[in-house]
């Protein structure tokens, strides 16, 4: 038997620095420079921000971004408080965080955001959309980035943290299909593992990996793509260094990379 650690009914507008991608995703700002990146649902992190003064063409997609830097401010700060008072009454699973510094972490992505919202709105840099929808070009991302959208989000029944969530297995399998579309590289998955204490893999993680190795075997993806046609999408899970919580939260702390080999003939 697994005790949940986090039960919400309501989607967070809650973000993450660009240090905490670095550790969820095992890649440096400076690895990234020159390279045309999404991440996607970007919420009000700072990775865009962050990422683009390093020199990195980097693009946020999220759907609240149909609100202007005010109305977001305001929702952001409520959900962090929200956030941390409810993980505050999970007695134990998060004694080795410090939750005053975690919603600080959280309010300091907030500020990064809001600071590059307006010029990167105009520049394109932050675009409103969601999955399953994206409206960006077939294979235009080096790399894609989506974090605690996917997995997390789902029902608690599967390890999740969403009450009558509606992202199901179809909607996550789709969901990667999406994201696949426009990367032409790889894709980086965060988290893979359920919110539960002590954590597992996710069960759709499993799932997805076994359709994409059956879709690699026929040799054909179902991203509507004709560009897809062809190739192999390669699974791999790549270890993460982000602090979910306590220790037995951190069991199989890794990203889902999918990367798209473009040699098969
Ligand atoms: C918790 S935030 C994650 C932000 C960031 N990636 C991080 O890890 O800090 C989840 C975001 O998903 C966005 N979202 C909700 N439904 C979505 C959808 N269908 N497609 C894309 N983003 C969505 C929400 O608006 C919210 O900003």
């Amino acid at each position: 038997m697994t005790k949940p650690t986090l039960i919400l009914d309501r989607m967070q507008f809650f973000g993450r620095l660009a240090a905490d991608y670095q550790a969820m995703f095992g890649v440096t700002l400076e690895s990234l420079k020159g390279k045309r990146v999404l991440d996607c649902p970007s919420g009000p992190s700072s990775f865009v921000a962050e990422a683009f003064a390093a020199g990195v063409d980097a693009v946020g997609v999220d759907p609240l971004y149909a609100h202007d830097a005010h109305e977001l401010r305001k929702r952001s700060h409520d959900d962090i408080a929200y956030t941390v008072k409810t993980m505050a009454t999970y007695e134990g699973a998060y004694s080795d965080l410090d939750l005053q510094a975690y919603a600080d972490n959280k309010r300091a992505a907030l500020n990064g955001f809001l600071a590059d919202y307006e010029s990167g709105l105009r520049a394109g840099r932050y675009i409103n959309a969601s999955l399953l929808h994206l409206p960006l070009d077939d294979q235009t991302f080096d790399h894609t980035f989506s974090a605690h959208l996917l997995f997390t989000y789902s029902d608690p029944a599967s390890g999740g943290i969403l009450t009558n969530s509606p992202f199901t297995l179809q909607w996550h399998m789709a969901a990667v299909i999406d994201l696949m579309r426009v990367t032409r590289g790889s894709l980086h998955l965060y988290p893979t593992t359920t919110r539960t204490n002590p954590a597992r893999r996710h069960p759709f993680i499993d799932e997805i990996v076994a359709r994409i190795e059956a879709q690699n075997a026929r040799g054909q993806h179902a991203t509507n793509s004709n560009a897809d046609n062809m190739g192999v999408w390669k699974c791999r899970f790549e270890p993460s260094t982000y602090q979910r919580g306590d220790a037995a939260q951190n069991y199989l702390n890794a990203s889902l990379v999918i990367e798209r080999q473009h040699h098969r003939h």
